[in-house]
């Protein structure tokens, strides 16, 4: 497969980046693929990444989550634009960089004819953990993941969260700045996926900085401090999960539950001036407001008006779908 490889531009922007809080620089970074069809995988991106925070690429497939995660770890070279990794340039720095990140990569690399021990350390060795402490750092990991019984067992009777958060931890070797983790709950039950969250976060506590893609919107609200949104390429948003619910103009979704309706009350409803937009769904009259619970009473007033059963009532934040919906005018498919 044609893949375009042009020289990153500038060289300079990443010496100052030492002390800064920013540990990643991106600037205008661009990744096309040239096959038969012309793929813009990643479409003039700029970000920063601050030291020391969970920050996550969230987005639906082919969003170019991998791709952007591809070329932070030096496994590709973009086609335009630049990013720096600490003080260390992309495409220029590669084997330094390489040595201060981990990578957990989308699709499993475990040796599962290998034990769990025998896995971590073959992998110490390969990224040249000074012998005399590879031995403890092991057994510390392990025991973090709770697998120090299952040291020796070889990787293919362990369950997918066991492999998952050996595979997770195994990019933590050698004390990486940066850790990366490409759809780290992928496929797992969701028992699992909630041991895999636990773990991340208590890696973060080490003061690493981790950068996790994922299509769960759960999952990226749940560990991240702030999140980029990428859609077909393109940054599409960027801020902490709570800022982000902000830009929608709806501040609150009231849903009402009802047994039967009239016409006249949703129009009634709909000339409120709080009231943002109504639509039936289901049994549900969704009403978008600036505040549910000042809104609340005159919609219930109205429903008595026209002698509405109401059957159930909620108030509730929108989500980080509804954020991306607003925002892209399409859902999201996850899979
Ligand atoms: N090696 C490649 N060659 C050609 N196209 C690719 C390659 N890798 C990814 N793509 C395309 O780039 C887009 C982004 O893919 P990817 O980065 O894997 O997205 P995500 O990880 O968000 O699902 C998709 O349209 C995908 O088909
Ligand atoms: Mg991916």
């Amino acid at each position: 497969m044609a893949e375009v490889n042009q020289k990153t531009a500038d060289q300079d922007t990443c010496a100052s980046a030492k002390d800064s809080p920013d540990i990643i620089r991106i600037q205008d970074l661009t990744k096309i693929f040239r096959n038969k069809q012309e793929v813009t995988a990643v479409d003039h991106v700029s970000f920063t990444v601050r030291r020391g925070e969970i920050f996550g690429l969230l987005g639906p497939n082919g969003a170019g989550k991998s791709t952007l995660i591809r070329i932070l770890t030096t496994l590709m070279q973009p086609t335009s634009g630049t990013a720096c990794v600490d003080q260390y340039i992309i495409g220029k720095d590669d084997g330094t960089i390489r040595s201060i990140i981990g990578v957990c990569p989308q699709n499993s690399t475990l040796d599962i004819e290998l034990s769990a021990y025998d896995n971590l350390d073959f992998y110490g060795n390969l990224l040249n953990v000074d012998e005399t402490l590879l031995q403890d750092r092991i057994w510390e990991l392990l025991e973090m993941v709770d697998l120090t019984d299952r040291a020796a067992m070889p990787v293919k009777t362990f369950s997918g969260g066991m492999r998952r958060k050996l595979e997770i931890v195994r990019a933590f070797l050698h004390h990486p700045l940066l850790l990366f983790l490409d759809e780290p709950t992928i496929g797992l039950d969701p028992e699992s996926r909630r041991e895999v969250w636990q773990q991340i976060s208590r890696l973060n506590t080490e003061k690493t900085t981790i950068i996790l893609t994922t299509h769960y919107m759960d999952e990226a609200e749940k560990l991240c401090d702030r999140i980029a949104f990428m859609n077909r390429g393109k940054l599409i948003a960027l801020d902490t999960p709570d800022n982000l619910k902000k830009v929608i103009p709806t501040g609150e979704l009231l849903e009402i539950g009802f047994g039967h309706l009239d016409e006249g009350v949703i129009t009634a409803i709909r000339d409120l001036a709080e009231v943002r937009s109504v639509e039936v769904q289901d049994q549900i009259l969704k009403i978008s407001v600036s505040s549910g619970s000042k809104v609340l009473p005159v919609v219930l007033a109205n429903l008595e008006r026209f002698s509405i059963p109401v059957l159930s009532i909620s108030i509730r934040a929108p989500s980080l779908e509804d954020v991306f919906i607003y925002l892209t005018g399409t859902g999201f498919e996850a899979g």
